[in-house]
């Protein structure tokens, strides 16, 4: 057993509830590894679990990606020695010096890629890698939407969706993030702030495809989106709702998908798409060598202590970030 600074969700509630507490570390027991985490992503789904849209009982340390070195290994574990650099997505309480995690959700971290950028890249790049590959496989010359496209996943999805040969229409809420995306290669930016009404930003979206409609609408933003998002389908196409950063998706009368054109839709996660530790690594490569080969620009928009998480997710939440938010996990002094 040892001790170390955890970022704490106290209670569920907004950024408030988020203290900088000491908390006992217990040694790894069978299958586990201890992990000195260096460096924790921020991610919309910690503001869903300390909302308690996700519920998990409080008190708990949140952050479900991360990077740092194996410090110890329980019994009769099948994990990497020692020292080795390793990253996961998915398991809860890296927002902290120290973390307890399954052996079988970690992977090796090349060389050649940043403790910060796998911690970065490992929740956000997988979720756009099986949202490209899996739930939709992007063909060249397909038009692909691409919500929100000037944060995390969005970045990814916009290069993954360019890098396939499709024709990406991506949103967003300003200017600045506009040419964000255009500069990872969306072919139309659309404010989407511009539009009241669902059936105006689907127009948009339609006119960018010469009146035929998306193949596919990649919607992490939900609530405020969703119609539109349906409404900009061709024949066939599928909504794709993988968040809601807006709020959630109200109940859908089914007749809708009729109606839109025999259009599908999913709402898939992450987890489902690394359970099997083959996928896992097949996922995390593929990642990793996107960003070494300079095949995909990953922009860290900000990093933050500890100490500093409420104001973290104030930015998050209040649509200022670009790119992944990540915590440095260590004490300022290290
Ligand atoms: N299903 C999965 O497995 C999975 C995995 C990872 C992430 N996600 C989801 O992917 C989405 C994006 O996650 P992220 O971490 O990459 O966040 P992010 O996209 O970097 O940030 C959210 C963005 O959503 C847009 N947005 C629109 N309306 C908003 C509102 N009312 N409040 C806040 N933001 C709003 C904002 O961009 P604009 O200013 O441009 O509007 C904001 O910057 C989230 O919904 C998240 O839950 C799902």
């Amino acid at each position: 057993m040892t001790d170390a600074r955890a970022l704490r969700v106290t209670r569920p509630g907004g950024p408030e509830v988020l203290a900088v507490e000491r908390v006992e570390v217990p040694s790894p027991g069978p299958g586990q590894v201890r992990v000195r985490v260096q460096a924790c992503g921020i991610n919309f789904i910690d503001v869903y679990q300390r909302e308690g849209i996700y519920p998990v009982p409080t008190p708990f340390t949140p952050g479900v990606e991360g990077a740092g070195i194996v410090e110890a290994v329980g019994p009769d574990t099948d994990a990497p020695a020692v020292g080795t650099r390793v990253a996961q997505a998915m398991t809860l309480g890296f927002a902290a010096e120290l973390a307890l995690a399954p052996a079988a959700v970690l992977v090796p971290v090349p060389d050649e890629i940043t403790s910060e950028q796998a911690a970065a890249a490992m929740l956000q790049g997988m979720t756009a890698h099986f949202l490209t590959t899996s739930t939709y496989a992007v063909q060249p010359g397909d038009a692909v939407l691409v919500h929100a496209a000037a944060g995390g996943v969005g970045q990814w999805l916009v290069q993954l969706c360019v890098a396939a040969g499709a024709t990406v229409i991506a949103t967003a809420g300003s200017p600045e993030k506009l040419a964000i995306a255009r500069s990872l290669g969306a072919s139309h930016t659309i404010d989407y702030t511009a539009y009241e009404r669902p059936e105006q930003l689907a127009a948009a979206v339609r006119e960018a495809t010469g009146g035929t409609g998306v193949a596919v609408a990649y919607d992490g933003v939900g609530r405020s989106t969703f119609d539109a998002s349906l409404a900009s389908l061709r024949r066939r196409g599928l909504v794709v709702l993988f968040g809601g950063a807006s709020g959630q998706v109200p109940p859908l009368d089914l007749q809708r998908l009729n109606a839109a054109g025999s259009v599908f839709v999913t709402r898939p996660t992450l987890a489902h798409h690394i359970a099997d530790r083959e996928e896992l690594l097949w996922r995390a490569a593929a990642v990793f060598e996107a960003i070494a080969l300079g095949r995909v620009r990953m922009q860290i928009g900000a990093t933050y202590p500890l100490e500093e998480a409420a104001a973290a997710y104030r930015v998050l939440q209040g649509r200022q970030s670009t790119g992944k938010l990540v915590f440095q996990t260590a004490p300022a002094s290290a």
